[in-house]
């Protein structure tokens, strides 16, 4: 298992983005594949173990990100903007493990799990898609323009 670790001295590059959305993609990939073949237990299962990563992991990679930001003097309006992103799913996140409907961006509204499975899916790649084509290349961009 990774160390997924806040650990303020830690220090990235923006390989790490790239190879930390290829683990969320993979984690997804991983649950639409029990969605579309398994059992309602084995998706309820799959659901509650994707929220449970997803709660953790999402959470070290937007520490990642909001890390570079920061000790690289990123933007103010753009870190804000970028953060503010990332905290709305990670507030969904909260009410996804607390057992309520999450109210942000990931409108989850299905009670059997199949449907809550692939709203789940449809909302969060939907969501990650927008985020890495706008908020999240902006930041690459300006990494890799100073080799970061
Ligand atoms: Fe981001
Ligand atoms: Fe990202």
């Amino acid at each position: 298992m990774k160390d997924l670790s806040l650990n303020a001295d830690a220090e990235f590059h923006s390989s790490d983005i790239h190879e930390q959305h290829q683990e969320l993609a993979d984690a997804m990939t991983e649950l639409r594949r029990t969605t579309d073949h398994g059992s309602d237990a084995e998706i309820a299962k799959a659901l509650d173990e994707f929220v449970e990563f997803l709660s953790s992991y999402f959470l070290f990679h937007t520490f990642t990100e909001e890390k570079l930001m920061y000790d690289h003097h990123y933007p103010r309006d753009a870190y804000f903007a970028h953060v503010r992103e990332h905290k709305e799913v990670i507030l969904d996140l909260i009410e996804m493990q607390d057992g309520h409907p999450p109210r942000r961006l990931l409108k989850i509204t299905a009670t059997n799990p199949r449907e809550r499975a692939h709203q789940l899916i449809e909302a969060f790649t939907g969501w990650i898609h927008s985020h890495i084509e706008q908020e999240d290349s902006k930041l690459l961009a300006f990494l890799e323009e100073r080799g970061i």
